[in-house]
């Protein structure tokens, strides 16, 4: 199960990367939009954060399928390393995919809605397959289960695509897709951040460390204790 950062602030990016196992990350055009910066020098910014090895997926916006093309191999071109060009499961998407697959850029099929769009893109040739899971739930549609059902259908026919799901605004969202095995979530850092808190864990922590601090002194640790015995 990879795991990945849905986000473009280096910042936050390089903050993620300290403490949690991620994998890489995602952006599309908004979440570039948001941090109101040049694009493509961006997109350097966050590769350099990134280990070695890590994937980036980066959103194409040409609407034409030639345009795609022309635009991952560009992208190709100037982004080195794991490099996930996202297409929009459009019919010019579909046109684009086994064309852009084709060339040796790996697909992630973006903007999912339906387990028919998943399966489709899947069969086309993409890497990875991104069903929307909040944005499904804001339109009446189940998007866990959803994405857990194209999961399945990809997994009977043995298919090497994975779902790499994605629009998360909470936790249990991305855990119920955990449970059913999912191949890969991508996720805002809070989001990402949720999966690890909670407040009980804190408590019981504090707790055994007061004590241990009346029975040894104010924040002595064990490398206190022996350095001074
Ligand atoms: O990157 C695509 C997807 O994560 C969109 O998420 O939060 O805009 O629904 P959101």
């Amino acid at each position: 199960m990879l795991m990945l950062i849905d986000y473009a602030n280096v910042q936050a990016i390089q903050e993620t990367l300290t403490y949690l196992p991620v994998d890489g990350v995602t952006t599309n055009p908004t979440i570039l939009y948001r941090e109101g910066k040049e694009p493509l020098e961006l997109l350097h910014q966050i590769q350099e954060v990134l280990p070695e090895g890590a994937q980036l997926h980066v959103q194409l916006v040409s609407e034409r399928a030639a345009g795609m093309v022309e635009e991952a191999k560009a992208l190709r071109s100037e982004i080195p390393g794991n490099l996930f060009v996202k297409l929009p499961v459009t019919r010019e998407g579909f046109a684009a995919i086994p064309r852009i697959v084709a060339e040796g850029i790996q697909v992630t099929a973006t903007g999912i809605h339906s387990s028919m769009q998943g399966f489709m893109a899947a069969k086309a040739g993409a890497r990875y397959v991104a069903p929307y899971v909040n944005r499904m739930d804001n339109f009446g549609i189940d998007g866990v289960r959803v994405a857990t059902e194209i999961h399945r259908t990809l997994k009977s026919y043995g298919m090497e695509t994975d779902v790499l799901a994605a629009s998360f605004k909470n936790s249990e969202q991305v855990l119920e897709l955990v449970r059913q095995g999912v191949g890969a979530i991508t996720a805002a850092p809070e989001v990402l951040a949720a999966l690890i808190k909670n407040p009980a864990t804190d408590a019981a922590i504090a707790e055994q460390n007061r004590h241990f601090e009346i029975l040894v002194g104010e924040r002595r640790t064990w490398k206190d204790i022996i350095e001074t015995r």
